[in-house]
């Protein structure tokens, strides 16, 4: 061979080998929601330029294209879709299968896609979307990307016909590019029910010919928003007031809805619309005061909880408005279901107004709560003269059931239970489990959007159908995920909340029971969360975020730290440095008898998961001291509960966590007795502040010292007024300084906010003081 042959033998290879990209060895599939089975087989499939596909009529092209057209924005070309026989890909209908099912055989050299509907078809292409690399998930090019799928045989179909997602967009209002991103969302994750909260008292979103000014005054609020993470002040914002300007809201126009109802039919995805009434109904009363019991004025309300907010069910002109409202919206919804609310409805106003009372003895009706049971049944029959079937939220049960409606059970899952007893159709969205508005992590470690708690691992392990209506699971139509938006006033908040318990919701909502398992959902959730990242969409890391968790006995602490995810490696630090994968790596509870910062972050593979997390814990000078209650405090049955003031044991920012202790009243006076006499500076009081439940921090503190127990000079004397009026939801960290002083025994005066200041959510009571530990240093 001579030396040029060799050269141009070199020169070949070194270019075969640098052209494409090395094939990255196939992966297990790692799919949300988990196929029914699914069976891997050696090698993969690559999608390239040349692949083919075949398609056996129109609407399997336009689902094909949906899904193939995206490769031009990730590789730049796509691959052709015809009829022609011996395809790489082809499209093949097998009526035998169910509703929505599709089987998928990825071979070397092939892929069947099989389905009878295409839904079926539709979600056969999700599932290949998950199975492609995650750059398959960017809008942008991707260089040196092999578009390669593992071999594998998939059966599967869905375990329920409903799988929901509830957005509201009246707290806050959503334009329709995001309507479209969690279209888009859901599709992926094989959810096909958009359940969309459309109008409530903080806005009206959607527009209605026949009454103008619901949109014109109901879509729009004085602004209170708040755009932090941490103040949450919805419950407690101002109402509004003459002359105030309404700045904040919008709505969907009926050409807006058109469109947002065909791009989710693309996706198989159903829109229910949900117009709430008789109660939520402030914003549609701002706009027509007719229709409320009294003449008002109202407004749409900038926040909080509102109780004047009710449509007069004893007017015909009410049932006149009802009427002309649902049948515009049921020409624009082509769905079979149509939400009406129905929930959480004050009847005060009801029980003073006469036509409410003429209504109710005309019709020969017990009681307010059989007035909404007339009013809902009414409601039916103008869904049910457009042959649709009305839902309502499980207060519909209440005074009687409609005798076709169908009911979303949300305050736990009793509504559901009876009403499928009933034989009534049910949705089950209990908010314990399926609540996306709750906090999904440690209430201290979460950002302050949400309240109580619904961690990704409730979620995930709830079952849509109860022990007890095993036998009549067939009224259980499916499940939902529901996300209130109070605390959600932009986008990025709102898909925290969403993600990831999205795709637990869409594993229960699909998968059967029998696939359930954490530990591999979680396996499955990693690819996941990194495709919402190459869609720069906000998730929330909390499943892998470190608790820190801690008992005092008075002497030390006991910190322990966990994941709710398992599995990872936790690393941490006492002296408020971030914790790197060096850092003290914590295998088991251990104490502490020191002031720390402790922070800490979960690791994988070498690579934090996480966010770190940190909490401060005082070891103080007067720890285990004794507290003398000139106050008393309430809940006496606690064991040790006259030490809890000392016992090194802090609250979190949860009026239910037991480590508050409680007083009731104007005044509290407290005396602590140290051992020995001290040099102190500085008390700190932490005081959980919730307005929404009357629970305040003091309006004004002071102190005194005494070395001898009789003889008390004051110390420190500070107003909290500024703060005590600040509403939310948060734990405020009082610092009170003062020169170094010898003391022994600590007198503390308080007052306590009473009245409730006007205008807050309990104005008028007496406020609930919430206080964990006297912490002296
Ligand atoms: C609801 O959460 N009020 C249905």
């Amino acid at each position: 061979m001579n030396k040029f042959l060799i050269l141009s033998i070199f020169i070949f290879l070194l270019q075969n080998c640098q052209s494409p990209a090395p094939l990255p060895s196939p992966s297990p599939p790692k799919t949300i929601p988990q196929p029914v089975e699914t069976s891997t087989v050696e090698g993969h499939f690559e999608i390239t330029k040349k692949t083919t596909i075949k398609v056996e009529n129109e609407e399997q092209r336009r689902i094909a294209k949906l899904f193939f057209n995206h490769f031009i924005q990730v590789a730049g070309w796509a691959p052709k879709i015809s009829n022609s026989e011996n395809a790489d890909i082809n499209f093949i209908t097998k009526k035998e299968l169910v509703d929505e099912a599709y089987e998928l055989s990825v071979k070397k050299k092939k892929i069947n896609i099989y389905a009878k509907d295409g839904a079926g078809f539709f979600y056969a292409l999700q599932t290949i979307r998950q199975l492609l690399p995650i750059e398959f998930s960017s809008d942008e090019t991707q260089e040196h990307i092999r578009w390669t799928l593992p071999a594998v045989n998939i059966d599967d179909h869905p375990r329920f016909s409903w799988r929901g997602f509830m957005l509201d967009v009246s707290r806050h209002f959503y334009e329709k590019k995001y309507i479209y991103e969690i279209l888009d969302q859901m599709a992926l994750l094989k959810l096909n029910t958009f359940h969309w909260h459309l109008t409530d008292d903080q806005g009206w979103r959607v527009e209605i010919k026949k009454y103008p000014k619901l949109t014109e005054t109901g879509a729009w609020r004085v602004d209170y928003n708040d755009h932090d993470w941490e103040h949450n002040r919805w419950w407690g914002r101002p109402t509004q007031q003459p002359g105030d300007e309404a700045t904040y809201g919008g709505f969907y126009t009926q050409e807006e809805i058109k469109e947002i109802i065909d791009y989710a039919a693309e996706r198989f995805i159903t829109i229910i619309p949900e117009i709430d009434m008789p109660g939520h109904s402030q914003a549609a009363i701002a706009a027509y005061p007719e229709i409320a019991c009294d003449p008002g004025p109202y407004y749409v309300a900038t926040g909080g909880v509102f109780k004047d907010n009710t449509l007069c069910p004893g007017k015909e002109i009410t049932f006149e408005f009802v009427e002309n409202v649902l049948n515009e919206i049921m020409d624009l919804f082509p769905a079979k279901y149509i939400h009406i609310g129905g929930d959480e409805c004050n009847k005060e106003a009801w029980k003073k107004n006469i036509d409410c009372q003429n209504r109710i003895k005309k019709e020969g009706l017990k009681n307010e709560e059989e007035l909404q049971s007339y009013f809902i049944k009414r409601v039916e029959k103008i869904i049910n003269a457009r042959e649709r079937n009305l839902i309502g939220w499980d207060e519909i049960l209440e005074g009687g059931l409609a005798p076709n409606a169908t009911v979303m059970s949300w305050r736990g899952e009793e509504g559901g239970i009876a009403a499928a007893s009933e034989g009534h159709q049910v949705i089950m969205t209990p908010n314990k489990y399926c609540y996306l508005d709750l906090k999904q992590g440690h209430t201290d470690h979460e950002p302050n959007l949400g309240y109580s708690q619904c961690l990704l691992s409730t979620c995930y392990n709830y079952d849509p159908v109860p022990e007890i209506l095993k036998d009549k699971a067939k009224y259980i139509l499916g499940m939902q995920g529901n996300l209130w938006s109070e605390s959600l006033p932009d986008w990025d908040k709102t898909t925290y909340m969403a993600y990831p318990r999205l795709f637990a919701i869409s594993e229960n909502a699909w998968s059967p029971q029998s696939t359930e398992n954490w530990d591999d959902f979680i396996e499955r959730l990693y690819p996941q969360l990194k495709r919402l990242e190459q869609q720069n969409i906000l998730y929330a890391k909390s499943a892998f975020n470190v608790w820190i968790s801690h008992r005092g006995d008075g002497e030390n602490l006991l910190i322990d730290l966990h994941t709710e995810a398992n599995g990872l490696t936790i690393k941490y630090s006492l002296d408020g440095s971030d914790p790197h994968e060096n850092s003290e790596l914590f295998t088991e509870p251990f104490l502490l008898n020191k002031n720390a910062l402790i922070k800490a972050a979960a690791f994988k593979d070498g690579k934090m998961v996480g966010k770190v997390t940190e909490k401060e814990f005082f070891v103080h000078k007067a720890k285990n001291a004794k507290v003398i209650y000139h106050t008393p405090y309430k809940n006496k049955n606690r064991i040790n509960a006259e030490k809890y003031l000392t016992d090194l044991n802090y609250g979190s920012n949860w009026s239910v966590d037991s480590l508050w202790q409680e007083f009731n009243s104007p005044e509290v006076e407290l005396e602590i007795i140290m051992e020995n006499a001290t040099a102190i500076n500085q008390v700190r009081m932490n005081f959980l502040q919730m307005a929404i439940s009357g629970i305040y921090m003091p309006e004004h503190i002071e102190i005194s010292g005494s070395v001898d127990g009789s003889n008390y000079t004051v110390l420190v004397e500070q107003s909290l007024l500024e703060n005590a009026k600040v509403q939310g939801r948060y734990i405020q960290r009082t610092i009170l300084d003062f020169p170094k002083t010898m003391v022994k025994q600590l007198k503390i005066n308080m007052k306590t906010v009473d009245p409730i200041y006007m205008g807050h959510h309990q104005q008028g009571e007496p406020s609930r003081l919430f206080l964990d530990e006297i912490i002296v240093l």
